[in-house]
This record gives structure tokens, C-alpha cells and sequence, in this order.
């Protein structure tokens, strides 16, 4: 009783956080820094504006307001070293999150390639390059041995950095953009180009202190911002879980991925705490790592934490103090679907300032609505402020009463425009659908 906890970030993942952390009889104070109107709305809730790349600035919160866990929502701090700061401090101030080594996993495609085949990992075969040219001449090789090829930047790219190639002309164009026009700054210095895998994707997402692993349920993200996988990728628009593709392969995956990710760090002196999500690919030779993340999924979280039935603040504790092996992980049965609304126009340009209506009308005890992009506007008024804006997500017996569920609270809510009243909410009519109609 009486912890205070600070979730970093603002998203839909944050919220998921704060909500189980709000749930926990063992913490009394939540902290958003900088969160969304719904981490505020929380009971436990509250705000604060925070830089999360002012690590001075978070550390002398955390002092000043005597949080004793810190949860690290996106990558780019964990990236930046947000962790080792916290391990320098010597206090007993803890983080849940990984430091900058082990987070170079996302930090670095270039790493986690070479992480992954250093120690057997099953992946695509690749080839890392700092000269375009060089570049050029294996993609060349790939295409004509028969196969396909994806570019990706070595660096953080905000998510938009792989590039699946239509052909070999593409890659030629899509090399020369990101490393000669620097078309993701210094994040593009290095390149690597891998084979296109072929086959259906989930993710699985997993608690570890170091030593132990404990795996969560499996999910399946939506990327592509049209129906039936159509477009332009997103950072998410929505998510199922669980995820039938990979269900039953658990122990797989735990044997050929997560354990020798965490031996094989260890071998090499990197301590892993935190989550670990492996982007997965079922292919006709088995199961394969797309990548790796060092944060939880967004919009995987509220589907996650829908299903899980554990104390967040013990088990976050655990990762951060090594006690893991300690903590019962449990889930509940049955399924959640996540389908985020986001602003008309998403990923690209898009209007913020609409006002959100029809979630007093979301009445559902099943249902609950993560909020990303939103805050209250200086009349008080619930408005829009990001691209994806709410991850409206159901729990049901199975994922077809799931996704029924999220279908439904989606209809009773608008994004509505003050002068106006035209409507802009837009989301993808087709989350899980793959999954029902298998
Ligand atoms: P992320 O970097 O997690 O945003 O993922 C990029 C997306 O690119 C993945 O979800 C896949 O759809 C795709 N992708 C990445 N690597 C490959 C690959 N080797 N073959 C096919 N698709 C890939
Ligand atoms: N939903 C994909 C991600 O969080 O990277």
C-alpha cells in the first residue's frame, strides 16, 4: 500500500499501464507524465507535464514526489539510456524498462540482426551496409536469386522506417532516399536489407527480469491503415488477442526465441529487464523474428491487459528487482479486440480539436475505452489531439463476441467538429477479422 508509480508516454499503451496500476492495491498514486484526458480521469490518476527526453527534469520528479517505480512507455527514452540513468542513481527508485544496451535490440536493426544470428534465433537473411552502392548490389542478388527484399533503417525512424519493396527499381529508390537523401537523418547511416518473408504475423509479448521470461497472451497487431490490409502503414490500428496463428506454439517460442534472446544477452554481459515483443511470422519453415521491441505494443496493450489477471505493480516490480520467478502470471479466459479510432486523414495529416462525443452511451462493463490522442480542452470539453485517438476495446468469451463488442461502442462514438458538426473519426471496419474467419 501507499506506492506512488510515474507511467512515461501518452498513449493507448500508457493508459493500459496506469489503468492496472490504478487497480493495484499496493499503489496509491499514479502519475502520467504526460499522458492523456483518460490517464488523468483515473481515480488513483494524475498529470504531469513531463520531456521525456529531460531525464534530469523526470529524475527530480521522481525524487520530489517519492515514486518508487517508473514505467517507460515508448522506445525512444529506453533507447536514449533512461534506465542507466535510473541504475547511476543508486537508490531505490526503480524503472521497468531496459537499459541502453539490452534496448538497442530496437535501437539498432543492424544489433538485432546480428543478435539474432549470433545466437540461432530463426530470422530473414539479411546483410547490413554503410554504402548505398554495396547496398544495391546485394538487393540486386536477392532479386535475382528469385526472392524479395525489405529495406529497413538501422535507426529509430518513428515506426516508418521498413520498407517492404515492390521490386528491385523500388529498392534501388528507397536506398538513395534514406541513405543519400537522408530521408530519416543519421537513422539511416546504416542500412539493412533482408529477404521478404511470406506468411501471417502476432506478436508476443513478455515480462523478463533477466533470468526469468514469462510469456503474455499472443496478439495480432493491424498496421496497414485501410481494410483488408490496404495502404499506407500506421503505428497500429487495432489489435486481437489471443492470436490462433501462433496459439499452442508458446512453448516454441519460448524455447527457439525468447530463451536464447536472454542467455544470449547475458553471455554478452547485457542484463535484459522489462518487456521484450517479438514481431513474428508464420512461414512454411516455421516461425520467424521480424523484430524485436523494447516497450509494449501500442494498441497491443489494452487487449493485453483486458486478459491479464495479475498485480501490474508486483509484476513490473519483479522485472525491475529480479524476482520475477516469484510472481504468478495469470489470464483470464476468453478474448479482446481493440479497434482504434483515429482522425480522419491519419497517418498523414490530420485536424486535431475535435470534440469526442457518445462515450457516455458506452455503458458496457466489458467494454472499455483507451484513450491516446485526447485531452480536455480549455473549456473542459473531451477533444482530439493526436492521429489515433481512442483504442475502443471489448472482452468477450470468444474473439467473434470481442470484436462484436468493440464494433458496437465504436458506433455510439464521434469525433465531432465545433462549427461545423461533420464528423472525422475513422477506423478500419475488419480488426480480427482474420482471426474469426480463419
Ligand atoms: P515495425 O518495424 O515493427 O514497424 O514492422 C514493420 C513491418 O514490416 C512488420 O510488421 C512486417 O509487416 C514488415 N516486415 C519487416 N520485416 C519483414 C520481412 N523480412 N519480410 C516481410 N515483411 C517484413
Ligand atoms: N503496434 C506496433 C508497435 O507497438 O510497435
Amino acid at each position: 500500500m501507499g506506492e506512488k508509480v510515474l507511467i512515461l508516454g501518452s498513449g493507448s499503451r500508457e493508459h493500459s499501464f496506469a489503468r492496472e496500476m490504478n487497480k493495484s492495491p499496493n499503489v496509491d498514486k499514479v502519475w502520467c507524465g504526460p499522458g492523456n484526458a483518460g490517464t488523468a480521469q483515473l481515480e488513483k490518476g494524475e498529470n504531469v507535464k513531463l520531456d521525456l527526453d529531460q531525464f534530469g527534469q523526470i529524475i527530480k520528479f521522481v525524487h520530489d514526489k517519492n515514486i518508487t517505480l517508473t514505467v517507460v512507455g515508448p522506445e525512444q527514452p529506453l533507447v536514449d539510456g533512461i534506465a542507466d540513468t535510473y541504475e547511476m542513481g543508486a537508490s531505490m527508485k526503480h524503472i521497468f524498462g531496459p537499459n541502453k544496451s539490452a534496448a538497442l535490440l530496437e535501437g539498432s536493426k543492424k544489433f538485432a540482426k546480428e543478435t539474432m544470428t549470433e545466437f540461432g534465433i530463426p530470422t530473414a537473411a539479411y546483410e547490413s551496409f554503410d554504402n548505398p552502392e554495396e547496398a544495391k548490389d546485394y538487393l540486386k542478388d536477392l532479386y535475382d536469386s528469385g526472392l524479395e527484399a525489405v529495406v529497413k533503417a538501422d535507426g529509430l525512424a518513428a515506426g516508418k522506417g521498413v520498407i517492404v519493396l515492390n521490386n528491385l527499381e523500388h529498392g534501388y529508390q528507397t536506398i538513395d532516399l534514406i541513405m543519400v537523401n537522408k530521408k530519416f537523418g543519421s537513422a539511416g547511416d546504416l542500412i539493412v536489407v533482408e529477404e521478404k518473408l511470406i506468411g501471417e504475423e502476432a506478436s508476443v509479448i513478455a515480462l523478463c527480469d533477466g533470468k526469468t521470461i514469462k510469456q503474455l497472451v499472443s496478439t495480432q497487431d493491424h498496421k496497414p491503415a485501410f481494410d483488408g490490409d490496404k495502404g499506407p502503414n500506421t503505428g497500429g490500428m487495432g489489435a486481437y488477442g489471443p492470436a490462433p496463428v501462433i496459439l499452442g506454439m508458446e512453448e516454441q517460442i519460448y524455447k527457439t526465441i525468447l530463451a536464447p534472446l536472454v542467455e544470449g544477452l547475458n553471455s554478452i554481459g547485457i542484463t535484459y529487464k522489462g518487456i521484450i515483443y517479438a514481431g513474428l511470422i508464420k512461414t512454411a519453415d516455421g516461425i520467424k523474428v521480424l523484430e524485436f521491441n523494447v516497450r509494449g505494443g501500442d494498441p497491443e496493450m489494452p487487449p493485453i491487459t483486458m486478459l491479464t489477471d495479475f498485480d501490474w505493480y508486483e509484476a513490473c516490480m519483479a522485472c525491475a528487482t529480479g524476482k520475477l520467478d516469484e510472481v504468478e502470471i495469470k489470464h483470464k479466459d476468453g478474448a479482446a479486440c481493440c479497434v482504434v479510432m483515429a482522425s480522419e486523414g491519419y497517418p498523414n495529416e490530420y485536424d486535431r480539436g475535435k470534440l469526442i462525443t457518445g462515450l457516455e452511451s458506452v455503458t458496457d462493463p466489458n467494454t472499455f475505452v483507451f484513450h491516446a490522442g485526447t485531452k480536455l480542452d480549455e473549456a473542459g470539453n473531451l477533444v482530439t489531439s493526436g492521429g489515433r485517438v481512442l483504442g475502443v476495446t471489448h472482452y468477450g468469451k470468444d474473439i467473434a463476441e470481442a470484436q462484436k463488442g468493440a464494433y458496437d461502442a465504436v458506433e455510439k462514438i464521434k469525433f465531432v467538429d465545433k462549427e461545423t458538426g461533420k464528423k472525422s473519426q475513422y477506423f478500419r471496419t475488419d480488426i480480427a477479422a482474420k482471426a474469426i474467419n480463419r
